[in-house]
């Protein structure tokens, strides 16, 4: 008995490890924004498309996009905003806890991702966000 339970409760463990890097990245993205941001879809704030076209055109290398996207997650700013309008009409994004190593991952996912492509993480969720 007690040898049975422990061999569900290493399942999940067993599943986490035989994600790679970039699942990781995925899950850690689609759990945690398309809450609040849908990929196509400006509602109750901002879309990743819209982010990301602000994000590209202020830090077109690659490293800047996701120093300056990594950073200002952990401490959302107006002062530090590139998109003041949002603010404006949306109110500032809430500090979500995380640490900038794992908003780094999630920075990274979205600079290398092209989201007008069907991508990995996205299929149990987009029947109820994909606007
Ligand atoms: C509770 C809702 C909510 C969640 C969850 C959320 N955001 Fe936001 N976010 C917002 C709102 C509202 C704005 C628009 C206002 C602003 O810029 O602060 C925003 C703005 C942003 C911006 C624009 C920054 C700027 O320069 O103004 C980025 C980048 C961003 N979010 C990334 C993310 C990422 C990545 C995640 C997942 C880790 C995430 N957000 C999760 C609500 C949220």
């Amino acid at each position: 008995m007690q040898k049975n339970k422990f061999k569900y409760l290493l399942l999940p463990l067993v599943i986490v490890a035989s994600l790679n890097a970039s699942d990781m990245r995925s899950l850690l993205f689609h759990g945690n924004c398309i809450t609040c941001h849908f990929e196509h879809k400006s509602v109750s704030a901002p879309s990743i498309d819209e982010i990301k076209e602000n994000y590209m055109r202020a830090f077109p290398s690659r490293e800047d996009f996701i120093s300056y996207m990594a950073n200002w997650i952990v401490k959302p700013s107006k002062d530090s905003s590139i998109m003041l309008d949002a603010i404006k009409k949306y109110e500032l994004m809430p500090e979500l806890g995380f640490e900038e190593s794992t908003t780094r991952e999630i920075a990274s996912y979205i600079y290398d991702t092209d989201f007008s492509k069907k991508h990995e993480g996205h299929d149990y969720s987009s029947t109820i966000n994909s606007q």
